[in-house]
């Protein structure tokens, strides 16, 4: 399998308080219909999470297609996965980013928002990269072993032997379900296909060579089975971030050139291909709207 250029880029929110300019700035460089939806969340952490996923996108694609930051449009396919529709293609040839040969994928949680994305050449078979990134934390009121019963039918009695090691504590059987829990949306992401899938069917055996820290992270020894049968096409990392975090990346059809970890974005970094463009009302009067949405408490 070809190996091919990967990005890992993490945005930590709660670093961020953003001003009136830079929210401005933000908003007018999205799509009007990413407008429309942002302005339907109820929280201002849910809204800005969102739209820093945008932004990385953007900064990803205009970063490795050379295509101009404002230029760059997304769709979302009949699931709302987004991909990029390059432009100078007809409206009967809007072909996904893979075919473009880039494919990415956002994930949001917390205070963390992430980008994975991978290029490779026009002639390279199909392929395609999906993330999840989870807080290990568990505030849901029943016990932990209540709330796994719930989730029983969402791994395989393999994932579950894993998880529910009886040696490890609460603690440890926590991270070891969000683990598998960011290995099957990594996975089902790549697809697009949200929650169709029948879960017990995928199987992840992850690396138990070495515990997921920061330090060792990612993890890249992590394998599939569906139905029983290795998916020998897949390739999986395992990241921690933050020691609160943990994130997977699928990959599928292709391998990353390096192992390394999600690298922090700022703002700045986010904005810095875009030009300065005149200031338009209707945005600055939105923003003013969206900076009035109320904030989650958090813990
Ligand atoms: N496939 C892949 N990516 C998608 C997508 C899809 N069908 N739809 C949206 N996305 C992208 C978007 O960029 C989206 O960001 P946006 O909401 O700001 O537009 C981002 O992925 C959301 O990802 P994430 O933050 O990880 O959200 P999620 O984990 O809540 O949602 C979906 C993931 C979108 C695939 C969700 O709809 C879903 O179906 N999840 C499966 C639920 C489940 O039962 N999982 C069990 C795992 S054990
Ligand atoms: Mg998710």
């Amino acid at each position: 399998m070809n190996k091919h250029i990967c990005t890992r880029w993490a945005f930590d929110l709660s670093t961020w308080t953003p001003t009136l300019p830079q929210l401005t700035h933000a908003v007018s460089v999205i799509q009007p219909e990413e407008r429309t939806r942002l302005m339907k969340f109820h929280f201002i952490d849910d809204f800005l999470s969102s739209l820093i996923g945008r932004l990385l996108m953007r900064k990803f694609v205009s970063t490795c297609s050379g295509e101009p930051y404002h230029q760059v449009h997304f769709e979302r396919d009949a699931r709302g996965k987004p991909y990029w529709v390059q432009q100078g293609q007809g409206e009967g040839q809007k072909l996904k980013g893979t075919t473009n040969a880039l494919s990415f994928n956002v994930s949001h949680q917390g205070s963390l928002v992430l980008l994975a994305g991978i290029r490779g050449n026009k002639d390279d078979p199909e392929f395609g990269i999906g993330t999840d990134v989870m807080k290990i934390e568990y505030n849901g009121g029943k016990s932990l072993a209540e709330f796994f019963r719930l989730m029983q039918s969402k791994f395989s009695p393999q994932e579950w032997s894993y998880i529910g090691r009886p040696q490890h504590n609460e603690g440890a059987q926590l991270k070891a379900f969000m683990r598998h829990w960011c290995l099957k949306e990594a996975y089902v992401k790549e697809l697009g296909v949200g929650i169709t899938v029948d879960l017990q069917k995928i199987s992840f055996a992850v690396d138990t060579t070495h515990p997921l820290e920061e330090a060792v992270s990612p993890l890249c020894a992590t394998t599939l089975r569906c139905n029983g049968t290795p998916m020998t096409q897949w390739h999986f990392e395992e990241h921690l971030l933050s020691h609160k975090y943990c994130a997977a990346i699928a990959f599928r059809n292709c391998l990353p050139h390096d192992n390394a970890k999600f690298e922090f974005v700022r703002f700045e970094d986010l904005i810095e291909q875009s030009k300065a463009s005149a200031e338009q009302p209707d945005v600055v009067a939105y923003c003013k709207q969206a900076l009035l949405k109320p904030q989650k408490r958090h813990s």
